[in-house]
């Protein structure tokens, strides 16, 4: 792949050479497909254009300094998406077709795994939608299964950077007793509008409080949040927020380095007390918060008074990713070589 600059890939879409497709129909799955095209013909009624029957996934595999690729806890992704499925009614794809169909397109596709020294990786996008025509809201009878791929650049281009997120109480993401714990592309379309206005501010992103009381921390725009204090990891626990396949991660490796985790509601003013404070997921891992203004209050939450991450979060950001590319043990099971 001598034509593409691996160390200058940003977070966007390249085509590649396949796609893997898999299609419910009749109460079943069918055989796993392989796809040049990166169109289809879909049913002008397909529940999932119409009353947003679909959901995703995001995962990523990374080439080892040893050449090997390595794919990142592909079981919990599919757990995830069979989670997705019971929020929304569609089928449920089987963990074991999950599984095959992301082992298969990244080996097809194996050309486009950036090389260790980029710091860059294959993201991984599966994805699940009705495809049956109905007009009635009422569930899809068919469904299709696309798993892509598409390299990725490290998110952070001059190195792990913070950057400031805002609190602005007119927008919420999700419902307490929505949908906001499910990945569904809904989600997604109800965050663009507050999103955009962080971006033309200046920020990052919108950082939610619970829709309810707008008093406890929901999500800092599409990932998970922390704040370290007193050698603790604290997250929050709610029923609006995704259960975060990387914080789930980080909460492992905290106790590993002799830390304290909490899991439970924050009230926004502890933010106040936190050392350090970052936003994780997928794809940059953790995102460490220089600071929260918080509009309505008029006020200032600073976690980085020079720009440069805490030292916790650095170690682990460091650890997570030594493990992701191989340069560490894999002790707990994460990962998957393709071979
Ligand atoms: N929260 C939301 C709303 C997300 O879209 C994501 C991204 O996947 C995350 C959290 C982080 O989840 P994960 O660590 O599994 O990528
Ligand atoms: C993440 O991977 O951290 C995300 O937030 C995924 C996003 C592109 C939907």
């Amino acid at each position: 792949m001598e034509n593409i600059d691996w160390s200058n890939l940003a977070f966007g879409y390249m085509k590649t050479d396949c796609n893997i497709r898999c299609t419910y129909s009749d109460g079943k799955w069918g055989e796993l497909e392989v796809h040049e095209s990166e169109y289809l013909s879909l049913h002008m009624a397909a529940t999932s254009l119409h009353y947003g029957q679909e959901s995703f996934e995001g995962l990523k595999a990374f080439r080892g300094k040893d050449g090997k690729v390595r794919i990142f806890r592909m079981k919990d992704n599919a757990l995830r998406m069979q989670d997705s499925s019971a929020g929304t009614l569609m089928a449920r794809i089987p963990v074991e077709i999950f599984e095959e169909a992301v082992l298969k397109v990244v080996k097809l596709n194996e050309r486009f795994v950036p090389p260790y020294e980029s710091g860059a990786s294959l993201y991984i996008r599966p994805v699940l939608f009705g495809s049956g025509a109905q007009i009635g809201v009422r569930p899809s009878n068919e469904y299709m299964f696309i798993v892509f791929v598409t390299p990725v650049g490290p998110y952070f281009k001059g190195g792990f950077q913070t950057t400031p997120f805002v609190i602005m109480r007119e927008y919420d993401r999700s419902a307490p007793l929505g949908m906001g714990k499910y990945k569904v592309g809904g989600n997604y379309a109800a965050s663009l509008v507050a999103g955009e206005r962080a971006h033309q501010l200046g920020y990052s992103n919108i950082f939610y409080l619970d829709a309810k009381e707008k008093k406890y921390i929901d999500e800092c725009g599409a990932a998970n949040f922390f704040g370290i204090k007193d050698n603790t990891y604290v997250t929050p626990k709610s029923s609006s927020i995704l259960p975060s396949i990387t914080n789930k991660s980080l909460m492992v490796l905290a106790k590993e380095l002799g830390m304290k985790v909490e899991q439970r509601a924050i009230p926004v003013e502890e933010l106040a007390t936190f050392e350090e404070a970052g936003a994780c997921g997928t794809a940059a891992v953790i995102s460490p918060i220089q600071r929260i203004d918080d509009f309505d209050e008029n006020k200032s939450y600073i976690f980085s008074h020079d720009g440069k991450p805490g030292p916790i979060c650095e170690k682990l950001y460091n650890k997570l990713r030594a493990i992701q590319y191989g340069d560490e043990a894999d002790t707990h099971d994460w990962v998957t070589l393709v071979k």
